[in-house]
Parts: structure tokens; sequence; C-alpha cells
């Protein structure tokens, strides 16, 4: 007899189960609808594209994936782990490897403090036992994995270009070494010269890291260079 293959819910990084989502508006029959029974999953080095206009719910999608708000129904697993019922404790473990990286370059960094600065936090965080010139290395490869020069560290983030910055923050995501990261539309507000490297370079760091990555975005030809499978939300469907 032919041997089933079992999928088994560790083969993603994250799944999602009948999610059900509304806000509720003024006044009555004004509640919207985003989503209702929605399911998808990613896995490891997979790039899933996440697809519709403006106000569908793709950035409430990826929120939920990564328990920064909840839904009304249905269940979120990050490694298996159902998180909505996770304790404390083990959701806290869990969560630096749960990574977003958003459209707004001008917001991802403190404007006074030095980018090098805010990735040296996450660094001394994960590496604790770290010396001195051992945190300058990370940073540096860091910077490095992005295609950065190391020089850009003593940077003010209002130094950098919007490309430059979307690096950075996607730099300060990877030193948490994570398995699963929303990228929220996050070549929208770049040059098109540049939106390609970006992601191309998200292509290349799914592959060679094995990341699972939702990329969020509104321009489906972008998604179709990136992905091999895209969900597509639709707005007209919202309404109750
Ligand atoms: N906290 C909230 N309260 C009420 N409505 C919200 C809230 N957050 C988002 N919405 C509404 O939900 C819809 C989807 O928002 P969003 O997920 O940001 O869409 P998208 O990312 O596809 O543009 C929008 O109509 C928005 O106004
Ligand atoms: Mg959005």
């Amino acid at each position: 007899m032919a041997e089933q293959r079992v999928e088994k819910m560790a083969d993603y990084c994250i799944r999602a189960e009948n999610l059900t989502k509304s806000f509720s508006g003024k006044g009555r029959n004004n509640s919207k609808v985003l989503y209702r029974d929605l399911s998808l999953a990613v896995r490891p080095g997979e790039i899933v594209g996440l697809f519709g206009p403006s106000g569908c719910g793709k950035s409430t999608l990826g929120d939920i994936l990564l328990s920064l708000q909840l839904p009304d129904r249905g269940n979120v697993f990050w490694n298996g782990v159902n998180v909505l019922q996770a304790g404390r404790k083990k959701r806290k473990a869990l969560r630096p490897l749960f990574q977003k990286i958003h459209q707004d370059p001008g917001s991802s960094f403190p404007p006074h403090q030095l980018v090098g600065e805010a990735l040296y936090d996450i660094v001394r965080l994960r590496n604790p036992a770290l010396a001195g010139e051992g945190y300058r290395q990370q940073m540096a490869a860091a910077a490095q994995e992005v295609h950065l020069d190391e020089k850009l560290l003593d940077r003010y983030p209002i130094q950098l270009s919007g490309g430059e910055i979307q690096r950075f923050a996607l730099a300060r995501a990877l030193l948490n070494n994570p398995v699963f990261l929303v990228a929220d539309e996050p070549t929208s507000r770049l040059d098109y010269s540049v939106q390609a490297n970006i992601i191309r370079l998200l292509m290349r760091l799914a592959e060679k890291r094995r990341i699972g990555i939702l990329l969020i975005s509104h321009d489906r030809s972008l998604l179709q260079v990136a992905c091999e499978r895209i969900m597509t939300l639709k707005e007209e469907d919202n309404k109750i």
C-alpha cells in the first residue's frame, strides 16, 4: 500500500485556521466583516502573497498572525503551538521569532537615535554574554546581510534613504532569527528602482535562512515576481 504523507502542523512556521474578524461601526448594520473562516499556512522558506485593495483587511490579517490583534474567532499556530491558548511564558519565548516590517520607513526607527544604537539594543538582548567588539561585529554582519555599508550604522534615520531604512528594519528583524516575517507593503513608499532590490533581498533571505514570509501588497505584479501562492482578499465580499 502506498505510504501516505501526513502533513504535520509543525511543517508550517505559521498556520491560521478559520479566522473571522470584524470591526463594529457606528449605527445599526454598520459592522464590517473583514473575513469569515479564513485559513492559511506558510512553510519555512516560502513567500506567500497577500493581495487586495486598500482597506480590505490585509494589515489586520498580518497583525492577527503576529498576535498583535485578536481575531473574533479562529486559531493561530506558531511552529505548531496554539498562540491564543499558549501561556504567557511560551508566547514570550516564541515572540521574537515572529517579526514584521511595515510600510512606512520614516517611523521604523526613533529619529534621535543612531540606527546602529537601535540594532545594538537587539544584539545585546539576544546575546547578553557578548563582549564589546563582538557587538560591533554582529551589527556589521547584520548590515552586510542586507547589503548595506556598516558605516551607515552611525547615521540617524533622517540621513538615510527610504530603501536604506527599510533594509535596516529588515536587519533588525533578522537579528531575532525569525522563522516568520510579515512584510506589510514594504516597498510601497519607495522608488520603483529600489522596490525590485528589496523584493529580491526578501526572496534570497527566505531561501537562505528558510524564513516563511507573508508579503502584503496591493501590487499584483510585484507579488507575481516573488510568490508561488497569492491569496486575494476582496473588499466587496466583506460588507454585511
Ligand atoms: N481598530 C480598528 N477599528 C475599527 N476599524 C478598523 C480598525 N483597524 C482597521 N479597521 C478597518 O478595517 C479595514 C481594514 O483595515 P486594514 O487591515 O488596515 O486594511 P488594508 O491593510 O488592506 O488596507 C479598514 O476599513 C479599516 O478602516
Ligand atoms: Mg495595510
